[in-house]
């Protein structure tokens, strides 16, 4: 397993081990997971479905309810305060604030009986202490930032009236509402088609660069990896296989997993 050189970790995940417990009984679901983000970079976590990346992901936030959740060990170091170990009123700062997330099921996140409009103004308002006009202005910047066309327009919309991409470039858009340094992304692609997919990920490497963030990307897709991860985390059964630079796992996959997650790219 390579570890990459940390100059300035953004986010330290050290020894995380998840249990559930299922009719009494404990069951590992993560275990001595490890790795880091750095500012502006992108790491992508991989594996197959049940390896325990969307429990990673939740976990960062410390998003998973009781139960399942029997107990949860290591330590998730965000400019070196422990995540584990932060009260309510420290979590207001950072979650969905400091650090944003995108759930795996778009149309579960966004309520279907309010328009994108009053959703995201809403985000906004949550998190800057302005009027709603400002808010609806701030809104649909938000939405021509995220590569929506006639923004105005479409913040009037519902959200089964827009097409898979822009319903889930409209949920981009309400994650950038709070300006996060982390975005944490679980599957964001998957249920699009392979242009929208291809468009989608390119508005994710933009907003990269052009905010300065880091991003915490969730796939299945080592493919999808290839186009946007600079740090690639391989899990299998809630343990780390692989965890190295992107060019080093595409040109020498150290482990038997890494190569067949590979050839099904
Ligand atoms: N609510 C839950 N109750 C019990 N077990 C769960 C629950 N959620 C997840 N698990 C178990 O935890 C393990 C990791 O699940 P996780 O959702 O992190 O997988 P994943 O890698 O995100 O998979 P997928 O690619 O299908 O989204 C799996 O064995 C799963 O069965
Ligand atoms: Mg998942």
């Amino acid at each position: 397993m390579t570890n990459t050189v940390s100059i300035h970790p953004l986010l330290q995940v050290k020894n995380l081990t998840v249990k559930f417990k299922s009719s009494g009984v404990p069951k590992t679901i993560l275990e001595d997971v490890s790795f880091e983000l750095q500012k502006n970079t992108t790491l992508g976590i991989v594996g197959e479905s049940g390896s325990g990346k969307t429990i990673t992901a939740l976990s960062i936030l410390s998003l998973i309810p009781t139960p399942p959740l029997d107990s949860i060990k290591g330590q998730i170091l965000f400019e070196n305060k422990d995540l584990l170990k932060c009260n309510l009123s420290e979590w207001q700062g950072i979650r969905g604030k400091r650090i944003a997330y995108i759930f795996q099921e778009p149309m579960t996140a966004l309520n279907p009986v309010l328009t994108i409009g009053d959703q995201i103004t809403e985000m906004v308002r949550a998190h800057n202490s302005i009027g709603r006009k400002k808010a609806t202005q701030l809104a649909a910047t938000l939405l021509e930032e995220v590569g929506i066309p006639s923004p105005s327009e479409r913040l009037k919309n519902y959200p089964h009236e827009l097409s898979g991409g822009m319903r889930q470039r409209a949920m981009i858009a309400m994650a950038l509402s709070c300006n996060p340094e982390i975005l944490i992304a679980d599957e964001p692609t998957t249920a699009l088609d392979v242009t929208i997919q291809a468009q989608v990920l390119e508005l994710f490497k933009n907003l990269m660069q052009s905010r300065g963030m880091s991003i915490l990307f969730v796939t299945h897709d080592l493919s999808v990896m290839a186009e946007i991860a600079d740090y690639i985390l391989v899990l299998k059964n809630g343990r780390v296989v692989e965890y190295a630079a992107i060019q080093e796992i595409f040109d020498a996959p150290q482990h038997p997993y890494t190569q067949e997650l590979l050839s099904l790219t």
